[in-house]
């Protein structure tokens, strides 16, 4: 899920509408309409919940559920700037683990956490498809493997002014 828009933006009930409406109340909807509204909207507003279950005649906690399950869906709206360092297999096994301290030192912020002021968001991602070249991140949408603690601090700097 990388085709997030730049900014999050607020929940707007026209647009949600228009997504469910898009995917109809059949079976198998929930995950396509929520994938829609990441997009959309870059993350899932709580209140978001209740028309989406209503429309596919599910209950609240069933949506709740499904949106906690999946790392992707972001639960609150994002900073300026979104860093997700790889948290996945072949990454921690080259040394993605002491990239995350290294990360939240340097933005002030604890993984899965946006700072206070909006700057930056720090998020796990669970492979971003470039395992030959653990450990990898992404900064808004660009990719960089390969990291060192050192590439790391270069890339941060670059991407948080
Ligand atoms: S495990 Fe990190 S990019 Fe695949």
């Amino acid at each position: 899920m990388l085709d997030r828009p730049a900014r999050s933006t607020p929940f707007d009930e026209t647009q949600l509408a228009r997504i469910i409406a898009d995917h109809g109340s059949r079976e198998g909807a929930l995950l396509p309409i929520l994938h829609d509204a990441m997009a959309e909207f870059g993350w899932i507003d709580d209140a978001m919940v209740p028309p989406i279950a209503e429309a596919l005649n599910l209950s609240r906690a069933e949506v709740h559920g499904v949106l906690t399950f999946y790392h992707d869906f972001r639960r609150a709206p994002a900073g300026r700037t979104v860093v997700k360092l790889c948290a996945a297999e072949a990454c921690q096994a080259a040394g993605g683990r002491s990239l995350v301290g290294r990360a939240e030192e340097r933005l002030g912020t604890p993984m899965g956490t946006t700072d206070g002021e909006g700057a930056v968001t720090l998020e796990p991602v669970y492979c971003l498809g470039l395992c030959s070249m653990a450990p990898a991140a992404m900064v808004d949408g660009r990719i960089h493997g390969r990291l060192t603690p050192e590439r790391l601090d270069a890339v941060l700097s670059e991407a948080v002014r």
